[in-house]
């Protein structure tokens, strides 16, 4: 049975589009990587507005609602590419630990952005500078510690 179940698990893998053509993986890695760039770098225009370190002619829950729109963007293009990556060797990544961090980092920056950033964000007597830069601050690094274990998924292979 349990066989039977790896024999059926392969093909259905051999037949994934990701696995049958060579340069499926790196067009999708490719829209991944925008992505990202899209998510990561409108949420860093909102820390540092946020940290009044740029974009201080707009004020804060302006700059939010008119950045929301590209954040949910980049949020979706990466919930779209990334489980397909995923699905280029299933067994591959949950076994790995860059991989397994990047997913951790990812629940609490997505978490906090939908909380604590969004609800600094939109109030327009906010918490003092000193607050929002602390919230700036563990914003960008969450983020970053996501991008960091996606960098090192190719770095570790559980073949190693
Ligand atoms: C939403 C925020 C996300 C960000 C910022 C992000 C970021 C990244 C980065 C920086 C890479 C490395 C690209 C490279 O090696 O050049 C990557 C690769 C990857 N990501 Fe994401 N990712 C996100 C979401 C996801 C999700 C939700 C999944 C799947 C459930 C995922 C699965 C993967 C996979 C499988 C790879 C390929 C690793 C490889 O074999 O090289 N990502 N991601």
């Amino acid at each position: 049975m349990i066989a039977e179940v790896a024999q059926a698990t392969k093909d259905s893998l051999s037949l994934n589009p990701i696995n049958r053509w060579v340069w499926v993986f790196p067009i999708v890695e490719s829209i991944h990587i925008c992505g990202f760039t899209l998510l990561v770098g409108t949420v860093a225009l909102l820390d540092l507005r946020l940290s009044d370190l740029a974009l201080t002619r707009q004020s804060i829950p302006q700059l939010q609602r008119s950045l929301a729109p590209w954040i949910h963007l980049g949020i979706a293009v990466q919930f779209v590419t990334g489980p397909y990556l995923f699905t280029a060797s299933p067994h591959d990544y949950i076994h790995n630990p860059s991989f397994r961090m990047k997913m951790m980092f990812l629940a609490a920056a997505l978490l906090f952005h939908f909380t604590v950033v969004r609800g600094a964000a939109r109030q327009s007597r906010g918490p003092t500078v000193l607050w929002r830069r602390l919230i700036a601050l563990v914003s960008i690094g969450l983020w970053i510690g996501v991008i960091l274990g996606g960098l090192g998924i190719g770095f570790w292979s559980v073949n190693d």
